[in-house]
């Protein structure tokens, strides 16, 4: 039986060291993949209580909605389109400070005020993305593509 997430208050790195452990403990020895990314952006979700938080995963040429937390979403997305779909197209991690500056743009929530979307790649393929929503612009930095990009490579994928 899994035990309540403990919640740390402080800062964006104290958050994610705290959360870190635990989300490796929630998902070590678990070979389920559905499993474990719902587990991933539940205990995110309770750690930072963004806007959206939400896996896609890459399903014959589309990003098709995988485990998320947060208000109903597009369920595809095709390659290059969005900013889930530059991260796949461009295999890179997009920090986007003010999402309405970001040309193509998919307003899934017109709450959305800025954006990261770190891509899962293993064997220099894109298997999908991670991707985080804030209500608040410029939420998203460094630090959070560092940390994100970690927990984007705990994922067991088959
Ligand atoms: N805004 C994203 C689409 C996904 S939703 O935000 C959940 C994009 O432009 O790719």
């Amino acid at each position: 039986m899994a035990e309540d997430l403990s919640i740390v208050q402080g800062t964006k790195e104290e958050k994610y060291q705290s959360v870190i452990p635990q989300i490796k403990a929630l998902i070590d020895g678990e070979p389920d993949l559905v499993a474990n990314l719902a587990n991933i952006v539940a205990a995110l979700m309770e750690q930072f209580g963004w806007l959206w938080i939400g896996f896609y995963l890459v399903k014959e040429n589309q990003l098709v909605l995988a485990p998320f937390q947060g208000p109903v979403a597009c369920t595809r997305i095709k390659k290059g389109k969005g900013v889930c779909g530059t991260s796949w197209e461009k295999a890179e991690t997009l920090v986007v400070p003010d999402v309405e500056k970001f040309p193509g743009h998919i307003a899934c929530s017109s709450k959305s005020r800025s954006e990261i979307v770190v891509p899962i790649i293993r064997n220099n393929k894109v298997r999908g993305v991670l991707d985080v929503d804030s209500e608040q612009l410029a939420a998203f930095d460094e630090t959070d593509k560092q940390f994100l990009q970690e927990i984007a490579d705990l994922i067991i994928f088959e």
